[in-house]
């Protein structure tokens, strides 16, 4: 069966952000070129022989651009190694450090394609190691890559000093013109956070703030969380990302960091937990093919079985993300989920 397979390379875990609930911890240094070369011949090898399979490539960190502008015209050349329509690169950055020079590179591996991005206008936790403004320097970077054509999701972190603010939340980004949103619950930071943390009952009254006012706005600006179980609720036998249910990420995903290592989740990458090989010395298949490559599946059914046995948001939920639960736990934030989903299906 073809499959998408979602490749995350992380090139660094370094960054020039200085954000108090950043759940990285800052560690290592950069790709080498034998890494990245290795990464895109495993690739291309993989490619060859599974014509029917995609792939789709996030660029993640740390902070991706600080790869410099010779990094990714680099890869511009790796990629000749693989047919174009095969592959999409995406990425994650909080564009503080966007050049024009680099804007042009990106502009032609991502191919105006999709940026997701992070700022935070209404607490002061993201923040810059050089003291200059994060907002100040995150617009400049967005409106840098907007004039090249990409399209910019924000990727909106919620905290405690989040809920309540739902509606004023949704305006802000909607105004600013970011063309989706979506909702991150605060994960356990890599650092002492004396910031306000987030809990479950919490996380469900949030997404029914914002969901209200994206209700009241008639679903204007694409929402996450909400477009995907919209999408379950009207067709649940099309699975958007090789899953029929609502919160699971892509399977299989490949976490590549920047020693090559291998992780089949971006959160075990940042724990530096289970690794799965080294694409150095290992074929891409013969990282897929070890048990541990299907994971979430595994977890899935194990919670099928159990803590969420019977449970009649399982088609919209899932046991949601294993990030801050870990393997065999249903989500910390089932509260907020079960609170969220029994008011709007009152
Ligand atoms: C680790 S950052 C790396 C990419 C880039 N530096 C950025 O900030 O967009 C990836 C995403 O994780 C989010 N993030 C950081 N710390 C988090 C936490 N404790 N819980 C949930 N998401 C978090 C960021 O806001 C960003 O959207
Ligand atoms: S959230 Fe992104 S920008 Fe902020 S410190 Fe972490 S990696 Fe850097
Ligand atoms: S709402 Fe709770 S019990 Fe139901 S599937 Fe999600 S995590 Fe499991």
């Amino acid at each position: 069966m073809a499959k998408n397979i979602e490749f995350v390379i992380k090139p660094t875990l370094r960054c020039n952000g200085a954000c108090s609930y950043c759940n990285v911890a800052e560690t290592g240094s950069f790709m080498g070129k034998p890494v990245i070369e290795a990464t895109f011949r495993s690739l291309a090898e993989y490619l060859g022989r599974n014509p029917l399979d995609e792939v789709t490539i996030l660029w993640h960190g740390g902070e991706p651009t600080l790869m410099g502008e010779f990094f990714f015209q680099e890869v511009l050349g790796l990629q000749a190694l693989i047919s174009d329509h095969r592959v999409e690169h995406v990425m994650q950055s909080n564009l503080t450090c966007m050049t024009p020079a680099l804007a042009d590179t990106l502009c032609e591996l991502l191919k105006g394609g999709g940026i997701g991005t992070s700022v935070d206008p209404f607490s002061d936790y993201r923040r810059l190691k050089s003291g200059e403004p994060y907002p100040e320097r995150w617009y400049e970077g967005f409106e840098l890559v907007r004039s090249r054509g990409f399209r910019v999701g924000m990727v909106y972190v919620v905290h405690g000093e989040s809920v309540g603010l739902g509606k004023s939340i949704y305006h802000y980004f909607k105004n600013v013109g970011v063309d989706s949103l979506t909702l991150i619950p605060l994960e356990e930071p890599a650092r002492e956070f004396e910031g306000a943390r987030l809990d479950a009952p919490s996380w469900g009254k949030f997404l029914l703030e914002i969901y209200r006012a994206w209700e009241e706005d008639r679903a204007m600006l694409p929402v996450e969380p909400f477009v995907t179980w919209a999408h379950f609720a009207h067709d649940k036998d099309s699975p958007r990302c090789g899953f029929p249910e609502g919160l699971h990420c892509c399977e299989p995903t490949v976490a590549v960091a920047p020693t090559g290592d291998v992780y089949p989740c971006v959160r075990l990458l940042d724990v530096g937990s289970g690794a799965i090989g080294n694409l150095v010395v290992d074929s891409l298949e013969k990282i897929l093919t070890r048990p541990d490559a299907l994971w979430r599946s595994q977890r899935r059914d194990l919670l099928r079985q159990g803590e969420c046995a019977s449970c009649r948001w399982w088609d919209l939920c899932a046991g949601g993300c294993a990030a801050a639960c870990g393997f065999g736990r249903k989500t910390v934030w089932c509260e907020g989920y079960r609170l969220f989903f029994e008011a709007v299906n009152e």
